[in-house]
């Protein structure tokens, strides 16, 4: 009996553990996106640095590490000992089972260039496994939220891909990195086989924000040959939460620590997969 009881409470102990950090992690997330988005919005379309990284044009400004430095301190604030990556300081390594990825702004170009088709993208990784992600758009107000197995949200309304089925009437989105990459199928042979089927290919500068209009049914499909995991961790998510088929190029389970993403409504995947390959219409 005493066994018993000490068992239930044990139990109940744990749950309540659980419940907490959950609720924990999602707060900090929302908190420390909506910081950084607001930061950008404090500084958009003013003057501030802006400095090359490698490459002439892979900018970094001073509102990226404005944003970054805001986000750390309200993630530092509740888990001081989570393992953090970031794309301007890089990976602060713990030992821990979390692991924060953050963007502080995805669409530096476009920010620096004051269009307003830029976000902060955050995403919480469990044991390898992304459970958690946000991306924000203050300028237009789209706060994108997913969580693993309860679903993708754009302003806390429920979002699904779209049920397009044919590649040749799909809308699609793509990105070009920031230097030439002259491979088999590189980004341009890709680009000209859609383009030459007069299929709609947008490029609007921000991968995370390409996948949250994946998962709100905007777009039917998004490749990108050469991405980081802090453009699309949160975005990956956000697509499966909303029913969509995320892979990478050989249309293997989707890693964010490998370059290549292809993310769609599932419908049209294994067409495009064929085109990114090499294949023709
Ligand atoms: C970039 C954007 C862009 C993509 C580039 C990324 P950044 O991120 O997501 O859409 O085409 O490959 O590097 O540099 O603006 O954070
Ligand atoms: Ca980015
Ligand atoms: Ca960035």
């Amino acid at each position: 009996m005493l066994f018993a009881t000490a068992l239930i409470a044990y139990c109940f102990s744990y749950i309540k553990g659980l419940y907490y950090i959950c609720t924990m992690l999602q707060q900090t997330l929302i908190e420390a996106t909506r910081a950084g988005a607001a930061i950008m919005k404090e500084y958009f379309d003013k003057q501030f640095t802006i400095s090359n990284k490698e490459g002439v044009n892979n900018l970094v400004t001073e509102v990226d590490h404005k944003s970054e430095t805001v986000i750390f301190e309200i993630v530092k604030k509740n888990f001081p000992d989570h393992f953090i990556l970031s794309e301007e300081a890089g990976a602060i390594v713990q030992e821990s089972e979390y692991k924060w990825i953050i963007d502080p702004i995805d669409g530096t170009i476009n920010f620096a260039n004051s269009i307003p088709i830029c976000c902060v993208s955050i995403a919480v990784e469990k044991n390898g496994e992304m459970i958690l992600g946000a991306v924000y758009n203050p300028f237009i107000d789209e706060f994108f939220f997913a969580e693993k197995g309860k679903g993708a949200f754009l302003n806390d309304k429920k979002i699904q891909v779209s049920t397009k089925s044919n590649l040749q009437t799909s809308c699609l989105a793509t990105g070009f990195p920031y230097s030439y990459l002259d491979t088999l199928n590189s980004p341009l042979e890709v680009f000209e086989k859609l383009i030459r089927k007069a299929i709609p290919v947008r490029r609007c500068g921000s991968a995370a924000i390409d996948l949250c209009w994946v998962a709100a049914g905007r777009f039917d499909g998004f490749y990108e040959h050469k991405l980081q995991a802090w453009d699309s961790a949160a975005g990956w998510l956000m697509v499966e939460e909303a029913g969509g088929k995320v892979t990478d190029y050989k249309g293997q389970v989707y890693s964010p620590y490998q370059p290549n993403i292809l993310a769609t409504n599932g419908l049209i995947h294994e067409q495009l997969l064929h085109i990114i390959n090499g294949g023709n219409f």
